[in-house]
Order: C-alpha cells, then structure tokens, then sequence
C-alpha cells in the first residue's frame, strides 16, 4: 500500500488510483475529501497553475487590498448555489439568467476580471484543463494565504456547469438579517454542521458590506424603530454616520474594522465586544445556540484553533456536489458555455 501511495503521489493523472486508496481509510491523502477530486491533479497536466493564479493574485491584491475578501466570498457563493460548479461565473445570455443578478449579488460580488485574467492565462499554457471552478477554489485560497491566515490543500478536479439557477441564488445563499436558527439550517441543507458555519463565518474576518445589509439593526431591528440592543454602544454611533437612515445604501465599511485587510481571529473578538456587523455575524454569540456561542469564544480566544477549522471548513465547502467525470464541461471562457 506504501508504495501504491507514492505512485499515486507521482502520478497525478492517476485519479481512479488514489480513489482506490480512498476506499481503504486511513491510507487516503490527506485532503482529499470526496472521491474523485484529487489535489495533485494539476501536476502533470499544468505544473505552472499555482504559479500563475499566485502571481495574478498578488498583483490584484496589491492594486486593490480588498479583492482578497472578495475572491473568498466568490468561491462561497458559487459553492452554496449548486455546488462549486462555476455557476455563479455565468453571464446573462439566450439559454443563462445569470446568478449575478440575483440578490446577494448583485452590485456586490466582484472579482470577474482577476478569475478570467487567471483563466485566460491558464488556457494559453494548458489550454481545456484548469476548470473555472477550481480557479475559484485556488483563489480562496491563495487570497487567505496573502492575507496571513491558514494554507491548505484543495481537492481538485470540479468541472464547470452547463446551467445556472438564479432562483438557488436568491433562496440559497444567507442573508444577513438571518436568525441563527436559519443560519443553521441553510447550512445543514449544504451538509455543514455548527463548526463550518461559526468558522466560515470568519471569512468576515476581511472585507467590507454595504449599509443596506446591516441598516435595519440601526434603526428598526424589530420593525419598532429600535437599534439592536446587543451592538456596542460607540460601535453603533459611529455606524449610524457611514449608514443613515435614508441614502447612502451602497456606503461600505469593514466587516473586521479593527484589521479590515489581514485575516485573523480578530472577527471573534470583535464579536465578543458587540462589535459584529453584521446581524448574522453578531447571532453567532448572542442567538442562544449554546454550540456557536461556544466556538465563537473558542475562536477568539485561540487562533491557532480557528485557522485549522477554517481550513478544514473550506475544503469542506468546496467539495459540495462537485461535477465529476463526464458531467458539466472545462468552460474556455470563465463567463460563458463552450
Ligand atoms: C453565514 C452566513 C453569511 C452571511 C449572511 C453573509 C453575508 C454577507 C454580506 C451581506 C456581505 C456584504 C455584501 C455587500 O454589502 O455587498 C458579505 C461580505 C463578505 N462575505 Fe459573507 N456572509 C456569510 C458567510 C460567508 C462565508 C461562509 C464566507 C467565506 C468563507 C464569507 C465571506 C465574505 C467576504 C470575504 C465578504 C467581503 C467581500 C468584499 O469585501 O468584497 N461570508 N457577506
Ligand atoms: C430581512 O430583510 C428582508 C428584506 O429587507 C425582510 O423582508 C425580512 O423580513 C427580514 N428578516 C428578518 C428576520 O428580519
């Protein structure tokens, strides 16, 4: 088995051979999580595709500090729409209704220009290899390594999709006003327990959101004109002037203030102090979920504990319902149908 083992690890073509070794537990690769999805798969076929996503992604960052954030939140939102299959990549066209549209996402996601930037470098090395969908994978996480957190392997191997569903967009993805309950459940629904919801959740650890998606806990989060009560009182001031009551819908402020643009546990701590954004971020700690409750303090009070979570978490998240073998297609252009 030892041996079938660094074959494998040399022969990264030789998928069906390490989901051999999956069936016998304990002898797997680490990281490999469903079977068919393979992390090595680019080693022989495009030995260059770290490479190039790293350097795309270093000069993006370095141009625009909060594309990091908001890569990470591209491969999320593609992951709990269908699977990670690409889909959210899709523009309007005769047979697409775009994801774009939808609204989570709509004059919110962004990062399009870096993910065909990368793709279409890939396709002049190793053309009709490197799906868009493992693009987004390996730009999350290479976006949380620029920015100080964790490293991980990815599973790759996710084929793009022929479809898009706007209609999962807007029912699938969380919304910010969630309760914890909800929160919970749209979670389970993508086969995520508690663990992955508090610790992905720490993705909010960079970037920014816009007023519209916390104003009701300014000014009428029970519908009676009442601020929320658990915001911190100086917190909730300060917010009020970046986010009136009218206008002002698209301001933006850091989701993680006290270090907007370094990935840390610094999120939990904020949360410990009132500081949550976010209704669905502060709900963590304060939406009687003994479970969340606890791992937010664990979190913030243990980084090291954080970041193994979160990426155990992500690569979790990034296996749901990959298209495998013949299904779904390697799109040439991330933004449309072959
Ligand atoms: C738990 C449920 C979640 C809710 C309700 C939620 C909601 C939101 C909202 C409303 C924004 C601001 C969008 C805007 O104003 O345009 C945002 C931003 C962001 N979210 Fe989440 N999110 C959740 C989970 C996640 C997860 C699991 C990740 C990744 C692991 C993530 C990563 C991000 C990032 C990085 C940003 C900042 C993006 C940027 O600055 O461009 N979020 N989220
Ligand atoms: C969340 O916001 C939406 C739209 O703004 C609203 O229809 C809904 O009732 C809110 N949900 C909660 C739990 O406050």
């Amino acid at each position: 088995m030892a041996s079938l083992k660094v074959f494998c690890s040399l022969m990264a073509v030789a998928y069906f051979c390490c989901s051999v070794l999956e069936a016998f537990p304990g002898t797997g690769r680490v990281g490999g999580g469903v079977l068919g999805l393979n992390p090595e798969l680019y080693r022989l076929s495009c030995p260059q595709a770290n490479e190039i996503i790293m350097s795309v992604l270093e000069n993006a960052i370095a141009k625009d500090s909060r594309m990091a954030a908001s890569l990470l939140r591209l491969h999320f939102h593609d992951c709990f729409v269908q699977g990670c299959d690409a889909s959210v990549l899709l523009d309007d066209s005769k047979t697409i209704v775009s994801e774009k549209n939808s609204g989570p996402n709509k004059n919110s996601l962004r990062g399009f220009e870096v993910i065909d930037e990368i793709k279409s470098k890939l396709e002049q090395v190793c053309p009709n290899t490197v799906s868009c969908a493992d693009i987004l994978a390996l730009s999350a996480r290479d976006s949380i390594e620029l920015s100080g957190g964790p490293h991980w392997e990815v599973p790759l191997g996710r084929r793009d999709s022929r479809t898009a569903s706007i209609k999962k967009a807007n029912t699938h993805l969380p919304a910010p006003n969630s309760t914890i309950q909800t929160l919970i459940n749209q979670f389970r629904r993508q086969g995520l327990d508690e663990q992955d919801l508090v610790a992905l959740s720490g993705g909010h650890s960079i970037g920014v959101a816009r007023c519209v998606t916390y104003r009701q806990r300014l000014y009428s989060q029970n519908g009676n004109n009442q601020p929320d009560l658990t915001l911190e009182r100086n917190y909730y001031n300060g917010l009020k002037t970046v986010c009136p009551k009218v206008g002002g819908d698209n301001n933006v402020t850091p989701l993680d203030f006290s270090s907007p643009v370094k990935f840390d546990n610094k999120y939990f701590k904020l949360l410990l102090w009132g500081k949550g954004l976010l209704n669905s971020d502060q709900v963590l700690l304060t939406g009687k979920a003994r479970k969340t409750a606890e791992l937010v303090r664990n979190y913030a009070e243990n980084e090291g504990l954080f970041f193994h979570q979160f990426a155990k978490s992500m690569v979790k998240m990034g296996n749901i319902s990959p298209l495998l073998g013949s299904k779904g297609e390697i799109r040439k252009n991330c933004r449309r149908l072959n």
